[in-house]
């Protein structure tokens, strides 16, 4: 059995990786089983009928990428993927919209995908697509001809029917779902408003009590797989980058202070506005803590096309720059914000010289960072986790201090106990986080989703480095 994973976006060796939970996620899988990813190069192509995929052989995993027309791809991903299902998937109908060109690049796009694919695989290849850009490709791959298994993960929410359905397309897409064998989802309130929506769609007949639901002869199955990091990678990484340049130099510029830290993509669904408000009622309500603090939000530009993303980078320059108007001192700034990437070592190294970690998003399917924080913490003197309820982490982490995020009191309140919490509780706080993310690191996410969408298969294929190892 080859495992093969499909996204829009992959991790291709040797080029900056792009920040983003998924193609963290999926290399940990193709480096711990080999195989097959698949995914669109960000390259163009002038004519969809010149694609030829790209491959490239690197350490037992193939890389195959195909261009695609730049109106084509800007249509299928700025307009349908990240103006219309992203703000729905995460119930922001106030910024959805919907046009039906879009949709159509949408399912050209997928089109292409499935036609550049199919050849690819081999009939005992175990499919595994990846997230919102690419709901119709399991339909669109048995129209081309492919049989084998295919399984789907949503990294992102799944919202309830009564935000879903002002999606005019919803039936149909809906309805491609079910060509895939398995569906899986990050939490438990995901899974159950797929089902709520199958019901509400095609009636409770469909679904059955083991949550398959069954139509028109096909079965597909659904299942909660929450995605972990790689705990052991995140430990050994965040010690060693101690020593780094970079590491080193942020250790200098806070001169003893703690620090607060961010590190979000510049996205809305992240909370950062409210974050910055939160912060600065922090430092009206704690006058003692300024200039004993430093806050440093690292947000790299993300889908910078798209308007809303623009208006909230214009946004966030001005809050902070009010910010650091009311409050800097000549040896102080308030926040320091950072619209670039970092490496994976160095971002860990800064984790775990912070006393706290902010991650507030207003709805986020599962958050990697927060988990990426806790497990880069020195376990002696752990730093605390300030964290979204309404972030997927948030089911697992119960012992971080979770708070609404649009509540900028209780966030700014949040902080002050995070600065202020005595060590025992840091530690007791961080050592039963630590077992929760042991007991589902990111091996065991992909073992257990596999496992569950080829159950004979998988038992015959070993991965080449063992789970959780
Ligand atoms: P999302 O997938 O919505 O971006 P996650 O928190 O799940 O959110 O995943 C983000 C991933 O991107 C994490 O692994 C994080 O470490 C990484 N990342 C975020 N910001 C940066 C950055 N500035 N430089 C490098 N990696 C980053
Ligand atoms: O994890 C959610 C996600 O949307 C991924 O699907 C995506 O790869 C990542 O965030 C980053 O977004 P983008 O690929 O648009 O840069």
């Amino acid at each position: 059995m080859r495992l093969v994973n499909v996204s829009n976006r992959i991790t291709i060796p040797r080029r900056a990786a792009a920040p983003g939970g998924l193609a963290v996620g999926v290399l940990a899988a193709m480096r711990a089983r080999g195989g097959l990813w698949f995914g669109a190069s960000g390259d163009c192509v002038a004519n969809a009928a010149d694609i030829t995929p790209k491959l490239l052989e690197r350490d037992r995993v193939t890389y195959a990428t195909i261009d695609v027309p730049e109106e084509l791809y800007t249509a299928y991903y700025n307009g349908f993927a990240n103006g219309t299902l992203w703000p729905l998937l995460h119930s922001f109908l106030g910024t959805f919209h919907y046009s039906a060109s879009e949709y159509q690049a949408y399912d050209a796009v997928n089109s292409l995908f499935a036609c550049h694919l199919a050849p690819l695989l081999t009939d005992t290849d175990l499919v595994w697509v990846h997230d919102y850009h690419l709901l119709p490709l399991a339909h669109k791959l048995h129209d081309a001809g492919v049989r084998n298994r295919i399984g789907f993960f949503l990294h992102i929410p799944f919202p309830p029917y009564d935000v879903l359905r002002a999606l005019p397309v919803c039936p149909q897409l809906m309805r491609s779902l079910l060509s895939f064998d398995l569906l899986g989802f990050q939490t438990q309130g995901d899974r159950l408003n797929f089902l709520a929506t199958a019901t509400a769609l095609w009636g409770e007949t469909v679904v059955g009590s083991d949550g398959a639901v069954a139509m028109a002869g096909r079965r597909t199955m659904t299942g909660v797989f929450p995605i972990g990091v790689d705990v052991a990678d995140i430990e050994k990484s965040s010690a060693e980058s101690l020593k780094s340049t970079s590491v080193k130099q942020m250790q200098a510029g806070l001169l003893g202070m703690p620090l607060m830290i961010g590190v979000d993509r510049l996205d809305y669904s992240k909370g950062l506005l409210e974050r910055f408000a939160a912060y600065r009622e922090f430092l009206e309500v704690h006058p003692e803590q300024q200039r004993r603090v430093v806050y440093v939000q690292i947000a790299p530009l993300s889908r910078a096309d798209v308007r809303a993303y623009a208006e909230l980078r214009a946004a966030l320059e001005q809050s902070a720059g009010r910010t650091n108007g009311v409050f800097a001192a000549t040896d102080w700034t308030p926040i320091r914000y950072l619209n670039r990437n970092f490496p994976r070592n160095v971002l860990m190294g800064f984790f775990r010289m912070a006393r706290v970690g902010l991650v507030t998003p207003v709805r986020d399917g599962m958050n990697l960072v927060a988990k990426e924080f806790v497990a880069a913490q020195d376990p002696d003197d752990p730093g605390v986790l300030v964290l979204s309820s309404l972030a997927g982490a948030a089911v697992e982490l119960e012992d971080a201090l979770l708070v609404n995020p649009y509540d900028s009191s209780a966030i700014a309140r949040a902080m002050q106990t995070a600065l202020t919490m005595p060590l025992d509780e840091r530690r007791a706080r961080h050592r039963r986080s630590m077992q929760v993310l042991r007991s589902n690191d990111i091996h065991q996410w992909h073992t257990r989703f596999l496992r569950a969408l080829d159950p004979i298969g998988f038992e015959h294929a070993k991965p080449r480095r063992a789970a959780g190892s």
